[in-house]
């Protein structure tokens, strides 16, 4: 396997958890994308990116949207970590959302994480229960699935992190090498 390099970005530790795993199975390098400056991902062949999804937003894309003239040379995929149970509707809906233009073009792969409402900080906890009521009068089905991936969780802890979840991204790894 060619050199690789895993950042990721964390809030409550699920995503962390799949960059941990994915360290394991491929023997990539492994580094916070806050951290992480152009120069210490330039000498890789593949960047793995993975980011909490909060409101839709996948953390820590904004690096690849600064730096991807440089990198497209290279083997660029992003996963997504969220609440919602897999859907490919909603993958599909956060990637036209978040990922324009030369990121168009990269994969997107989905991971399902965690959820812990004790552990939440307060300005969460107040975003997610507006969000909880703004769902509650949603059509949408992309919406609707999200609402039952927040809503079916509220008050309780749950931990959807699964292995599995990454076997495409390692099957995309190995592709070509
Ligand atoms: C404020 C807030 C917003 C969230 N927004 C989304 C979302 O838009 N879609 C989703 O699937 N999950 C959403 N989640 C759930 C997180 O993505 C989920 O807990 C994930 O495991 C977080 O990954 P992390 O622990 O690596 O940060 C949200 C959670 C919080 C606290």
């Amino acid at each position: 396997m060619k050199k690789g390099i895993i950042l990721y970005q964390s809030k409550y530790g699920a995503t962390e958890k799949y960059a941990k795993w994915l360290q394991e199975k491929t023997g990539f390098a492994r580094m916070e994308t806050k951290k992480a400056s152009l120069s210490d991902v330039l000498p890789y062949d593949t960047i793995i990116l993975g980011g909490g999804l909060y409101a839709g937003f996948i953390s820590g894309l904004n690096f690849l949207k600064k730096h991807y003239g440089k990198l497209k040379d290279k083997k660029v995929l992003v996963f997504a970590v969220g609440a919602t149970p897999y859907d490919e509707k909603y993958i599909a809906t956060c990637k036209d959302a978040q990922m324009k233009d030369e990121l168009a073009s990269l994969p997107l792969y989905y991971c399902r994480g965690a959820w812990d409402d004790s552990k939440m900080k307060p300005f969460h906890r107040f975003i997610i229960n507006m969000g909880r009521k703004m769902m509650q009068k949603q059509k949408d089905p992309s919406m609707a699935s999200m609402a039952e991936g927040l809503m079916g969780s509220a008050g309780q802890a749950a931990d959807w992190t699964d292995e599995s979840y990454l076997a495409p991204i390692l099957a995309a790894v190995q592709e070509g090498t």
